[in-house]
């Protein structure tokens, strides 16, 4: 079998000024378990647009990510960032799909086909987000909305082989566990990434052997462990959970360690 990364990835979403995000940034840099960090260990932290700039001299840019983006390069898109402006910054990861950009912002799938063919056609390492809501789960349908949203956002890329899925990164992130405490359990994680796998062996050839596959939805230190035991799970992308240096950095360790 295919050895694939491990990933911690973190999501603050819209938390901590620049300010308070420079100074974690800098605690972060001088734990002792970043050294884990290598090829197969990786960390990635999605801040804030404001916090990037400071933040690069304290972190690696290959550690650093856009939470957000528009898919052309420029124009008249008032409040919005492209992916040209984060390459200048020297960025080289985004997060498509996200369900807070599906479910509050509205984020069609076209709109997430669209994001997701450009970010991988101009070579961004793009963890694309997935996941079922808590009535499409209860109605049966996991599998089904995971395939549509997968179809559909690779469909873009599909057709075109010169675009590597090696950039490709898919985050399981089941939106009734989001922020709810809730966390999927290791097996309910399992089959749902089980599931991701095949979709994307039928999407091209071995991508679903070799595409890392993160679980988030209330990842915490304490299940994080058990949750990497999971034969599919690749990493975990926490929100909450990674707010805080002693809990973040407890779940780096545990990703590295398994
Ligand atoms: P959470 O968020 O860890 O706070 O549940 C996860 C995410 O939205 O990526």
């Amino acid at each position: 079998m295919a050895t694939r990364t491990k990933i911690a990835a973190a999501n603050w979403k819209m938390h901590k000024t620049a300010a308070a995000g420079h100074t974690f940034l800098q605690e972060l840099a001088a734990e002792s378990v970043l050294a884990r960090l290598d090829q197969e260990n990786r960390m990635l932290l999605f801040v804030p647009f404001i916090t990037l700039p400071g933040a690069l001299s304290l972190i690696d840019p290959k550690m650093l990510g856009a939470q957000n983006f528009h898919e052309a390069p420029q124009g008249a898109y008032t409040g919005e960032i492209s992916l040209p402006m984060l390459k200048d910054l020297g960025l080289g990861s985004v997060l498509v799909g996200h369900s807070e950009r599906r479910h509050v912002f509205g984020e069609s799938l076209d709109q997430i086909a669209a994001k997701t063919s450009a970010a991988l056609q101009q070579g961004w390492q793009t963890i694309l987000c997935v996941g079922e809501t808590l009535e499409e789960r209860e109605a049966e349908d996991t599998e089904k909305i995971l395939r549509q949203q997968l179809d559909t956002a690779l469909k873009g890329v599909l057709n075109d082989p010169t675009v590597a899925l090696s950039n490709l990164i898919v985050a399981y992130e089941p939106v009734w566990a989001i922020g709810t405490g809730k966390t999927a359990t290791p097996e309910m994680a399992q089959s749902a990434h089980k599931t991701i796998r095949e979709i994307l062996n039928q999407i091209r050839i071995a991508a679903g052997d070799t595409v890392p596959v993160l679980y988030g939805g209330s990842v915490k230190p304490d299940n994080a462990a058990e949750l990497m035991a999971e034969i599919d799970i690749d990493g975990v992308l926490v929100g909450g959970a990674s707010l805080q240096l002693d809990s973040w950095t407890a779940i780096v360790a545990a990703v590295t360690a398994a």
